[in-house]
């Protein structure tokens, strides 16, 4: 065949499979706020980087008609590009071929991206928005998706997974996005559920919207499914964007250094007034974070959820890092099931991904309650402290007032290998706090004194000068320095520099059996 019709043949091919189910599909899919499948890794991806793979496949089925409607691609895009000049493998599923419905070949072209990530070192992305199973396959679907999950399990720790949720999910839909990393939902126009509205009416005889069942604000703020509820996908397309730049590419490399521009020694001379002189009195941690980290930037994931503990990403100096902080302005900065499970699997993203981890404390202790202790706070804060444990990455932890009881232990303390453990003046650092401590050992006293409100508090003070400052602890050892808030910026850069050749392992084991 002469040239030029070959050329000629290739370009009608690929119009053809850039057209998706078709200009009618298309509208409908506009009409409803939502991008193509194509058009979204235009947004997700540099300008022109897209290389696209097995845009010529066709599904082999012939039930049902099937084999008068087949479109080149089949239902998903699939392929890599780049992001800021890194690159990346993706896949877009297209809702406009058969409800971007999972059958044999989608499938193959997205085990196909997941196999070359694996084997290159390079993060994976996957835009969902799918019908589920395609149902003309019957049980090749489902095989279909079990090879994507064992794919997703095994790249688990070697690169990074995300999963931008942007239609519909349903039954084993959701289980892909629930092995990955990170899982950035829309609102209004993203749901994720095991079973739709339908079926929980005929089961549970519970009436409640999709959005209600599980729409973006249910899944980051109550299950906590979603790490972002985005407002549009515009707004989560870039969010994925922002949260791959703090990403490295895979568990042998290190997150990309950025030069920042801001002055490593800077000090902060406002943190030296943060800390209420009254311990009751709350603050806001996030006010803490950004004025040490880099340009004030904290890349806040789980935000939404459980908000008693922050996490996310910084820069110090220009370096990644991971940052576990408690929030005194929710629940006292509590540790209960939900803060723990939350921190958890953050600080075992950390440590899978040689993210350094800063941690700022100020945590009253576990949340107590028959709630607590009948949903399984001891398994549960047992996660956390598994993950502190086992992680050998820089750990540095800065205590701004509170740490008591076991939290004191949990939040990256000397003994489960903190690197660099200081606190500010303001610490308390005790069993637990003066007012229940004085009550338990000095009941008896309290009771016989002739003013026992005035013995209490007289009591209450002492334990306070004992115990409830950072002196003790740093007389042991168990703290480095005690530092003056204006300095903690510097001091953790200087200690991140001095970590970076760490090295640390855990002893030889097919896996840890950490409390699940
Ligand atoms: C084949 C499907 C499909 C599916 C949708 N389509 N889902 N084709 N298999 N699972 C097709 C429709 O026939 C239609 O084709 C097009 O996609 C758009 O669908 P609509 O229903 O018109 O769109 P909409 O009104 O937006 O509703 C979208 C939807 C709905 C909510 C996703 O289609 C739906 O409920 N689908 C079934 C969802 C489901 O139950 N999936 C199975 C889950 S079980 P045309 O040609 O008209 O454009 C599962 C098991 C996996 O996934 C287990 C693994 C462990």
């Amino acid at each position: 065949m002469d040239a030029s019709k070959t050329s000629e043949r290739l370009q009608k091919l690929r119009a053809e499979a850039r057209l998706g189910g078709g200009q009618e599909r298309i509208d409908a899919q506009h009409a409803k706020g939502k991008m193509t499948a194509r058009e979204r890794l235009d947004v997700l991806l540099d300008k022109g980087s897209f290389r696209e793979l097995d845009a010529f496949v066709t599904h082999r089925t012939s039930d049902f008609g099937m084999d008068k409607k087949k479109f080149l691609g089949d239902s998903v895009v699939t392929g890599w590009g780049q992001i800021e000049g890194r690159p990346v493998y993706v896949f877009s599923q297209d809702f406009t071929v058969f409800g971007g419905s999972l059958g044999e070949v989608h499938a193959e072209k997205i085990c196909k991206v997941m196999d070359l990530a694996v084997k290159n070192g390079v993060p994976l992305i996957g835009l969902n928005d799918s019908g589920g199973a395609r149902i003309q396959e019957g049980v090749v679907s489902l095989g279909a998706y079990a090879d994507i999950f064992l794919r997703n399990t095994l790249a688990s720790g070697v690169v990074p997974q995300i999963s931008a949720i942007l239609g519909p999910c349903a039954g084993g839909a959701v289980y892909s996005p629930a092995l990955t990393d990170f899982i950035v939902m829309v609102k209004k126009t993203s749901h994720m559920f095991i079973t739709g509205p339908d079926v929980v009416k005929t089961v549970t005889h519970e009436d409640v919207s999709m959005d209600e069942l599980g729409g973006a604000a249910i899944h980051a703020g109550t299950s906590g499914v979603a790490h972002l509820a985005c407002e549009d996908e515009q707004d989560a397309l870039e969010q994925i964007r922002t949260l791959f730049s703090y990403l490295p590419s895979n568990n042998k490399e290190d997150a990309p250094f950025q030069d920042t521009g801001d002055d490593p020694n800077r000090r902060e001379a406002s943190l030296d007034a943060l800390v209420p002189s009254d311990p009751r009195k709350a603050y806001d941690m996030h006010e803490v974070i950004t004025k040490v980290v880099d340009n004030g930037e904290f890349f806040e994931i789980h935000g939404a959820y459980a908000g008693n503990i922050l996490v996310g990403f910084a820069r110090l100096g220009g370096q990644v890092v991971g940052i576990v902080a408690n929030q005194p302005l929710v629940l006292a900065g509590v540790l209960d099931i939900k803060a723990s499970v939350k921190g958890a699997r953050f600080v075992r993203f950390c440590d899978a991904f040689n993210i350094p981890i800063v941690t700022f404390e100020d945590v009253p202790g576990f949340m107590p309650g028959v709630h607590q202790e009948h949903d399984g706070i001891i398994l549960h804060g047992a996660k956390l402290l598994y993950a502190y444990c086992e992680a050998t990455v820089p750990k540095l932890t800065v205590i701004t007032r509170k740490a008591y009881g076991g939290a004191y232990d949990v939040m990256s303390s000397k003994h489960i290998r903190g690197d660099y453990n200081v606190a500010w003046p303001t610490a308390e650092i005790a069993v637990m706090g003066p007012d229940g401590a004085v009550n338990i050992i000095f009941r008896k006293e309290i009771q016989e004194a002739a003013d026992p409100a005035a013995k209490r508090a007289e009591l209450i003070e002492t334990y306070k000068e004992k115990f409830a400052n950072p002196f003790v602890a740093a007389g042991r050892g168990y703290l480095d320095d005690v530092i003056d808030p204006s300095e903690t910026r510097p001091r953790l850069i200087e200690a991140l520099k001095l970590c970076q050749n760490k090295r640390d392992s855990n002893p030889p084991r097919k896996h840890s059996t950490m409390p699940l």
